[in-house]
């Protein structure tokens, strides 16, 4: 059984989660890349999709590149720390760009948006 989430639960703009995937909607085309945030395990199925198409992590905001699954822009603050954090936000970055997000293909499907 492929893992599915409605097409009327995915509006343009939001992420759901459906089973070990964040599925989300970029203006009309769909993505799913891994739950884990590469930065502290956030659940990417909570965040959001900014102006640029990016997903963006909820807890310190991160910045992912659905196509490909790598962070382009490292996270804003850590543990309870919500600001900025030179050099730590790169060095996340950096080594976020090797361990990069799984990507799937996710296709709408009839009423359901499906993770292939
Ligand atoms: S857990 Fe995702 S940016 Fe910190």
């Amino acid at each position: 059984m492929p893992e599915q989430i409605p097409a009327a639960d995915l509006p343009p703009g939001t992420v759901r989660r459906a089973g070990d995937w964040a599925v989300g909607n970029r203006d009309g085309e769909y993505f799913a890349v891994s739950r884990r945030c590469r930065h502290q395990l956030a659940d990417l199925s909570e965040g959001s999709v900014d102006a640029d198409g990016c997903l963006v992590c909820p807890w310190h905001q991160a910045r992912y590149d659905v196509r490909s699954g790598r962070m382009v822009q490292g996270p804003r603050g850590f543990l309870g720390w919500h600001g900025p954090t030179p050099g730590y936000t790169q060095f996340v970055r950096a080594y976020a760009r090797v361990l990069r997000l799984r990507v799937r293909r996710a296709l709408r499907r009839g009423d359901a948006v499906v993770v292939e």
